[in-house]
């Protein structure tokens, strides 16, 4: 039992990377907040975990909605007292090559991905602050770390600034005790990436070193890693989870 005792919010938690974060977090001890624009989803999750709603809730929460965060925040402490970890998961990919993409698709992936995920982290802060302790993992993307074909500049450079928040917010919120760390997850097949065409989303597989399928589970395993006690000196990295796709 890594997390023990902590709360976890877990936003994006209704299906793909983000319900397998969620039940891990839970599976190791955690009580867990299921923030997601999809109610009925997260709620699906959250009573399977915990049908009493004492160890696993569900919340209706839209991450680029500035009051939607704050009350969810609210809500969130008056039902667990604390906040231990945020994992910033939610995120969406709209892909189009550069010429066919309107100035709504680009800045939509941005608002969801980038202002989403610096609303989270803001909402957090104080509550970490006060507690002197806390820790925030981003989920950001290989796309983040090297040209992927296929996949748009909006969701590249949405999830560039992700890698670009973590590290300034390790910095600066590291002396109050609180870590901050980015998972770039490969290619895993969810509702997001089924979108892609099948040769597209083989093409990000290239160069694999270990064979095997990436799965949720996959980086669910490293969000506990980093959300745990094992992790007490790691702060501002980039974890690639993509079997050995890109190796730096
Ligand atoms: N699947 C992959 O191959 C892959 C690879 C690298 C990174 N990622 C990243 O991992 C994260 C999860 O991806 P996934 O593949 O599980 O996606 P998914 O589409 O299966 O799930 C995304 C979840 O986020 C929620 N969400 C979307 N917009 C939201 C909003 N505005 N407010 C609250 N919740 C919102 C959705 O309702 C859904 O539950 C994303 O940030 C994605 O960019 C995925």
């Amino acid at each position: 039992m890594e997390l023990e005792g902590q709360v976890a919010i877990v936003t994006g938690p209704a299906k793909g990377l983000g319900k397998a974060i969620a039940e891990r977090c839970f599976a190791e001890g955690a009580k867990v907040a299921l923030w997601d624009i999809e109610f009925n989803g997260a709620s699906e999750v959250a009573s399977k975990l915990d049908p009493t709603g004492t160890r696993a809730k569900a919340y209706s929460v839209d991450i680029t909605d500035e009051e939607a965060v704050e009350e969810a925040i609210k809500e969130t402490v008056s039902d667990f007292n604390q906040v231990d970890l945020l994992v910033n998961n939610a995120g969406i990919s709209l892909h189009k090559p550069i010429d066919e993409m309107t100035l709504e698709v680009f800045e939509r992936v941005m608002r969801v991905n980038v202002t989403g995920t610096f609303l989270c982290c803001r909402a957090v802060t104080p509550i970490m602050k006060e507690q002197k302790r806390g820790k925030i993992v981003n989920i950001a993307s290989l796309a983040a770390r090297t040209g992927r074909p296929g996949v748009g500049v909006n969701y590249a450079a949405s999830k560039g600034a992700v890698v670009s928040i973590t590290q300034t917010l390790a910095r600066e919120l590291g002396p109050h005790g609180i870590y901050v760390n980015c998972i770039c997850p490969g290619p895993i097949l969810t509702e997001q990436t089924r979108q892609y065409p099948p040769e597209v989303f083989a093409s990000w597989n290239v160069g694999r070193a270990i064979i095997k399928d990436g799965l949720p589970e996959d980086v669910a395993d490293a969000v506990v890693f980093l959300a745990s006690d094992k992790s007490a000196w790691i702060t501002g990295v980039t974890l690639d989870v993509n079997g050995g796709i890109l190796m730096r």
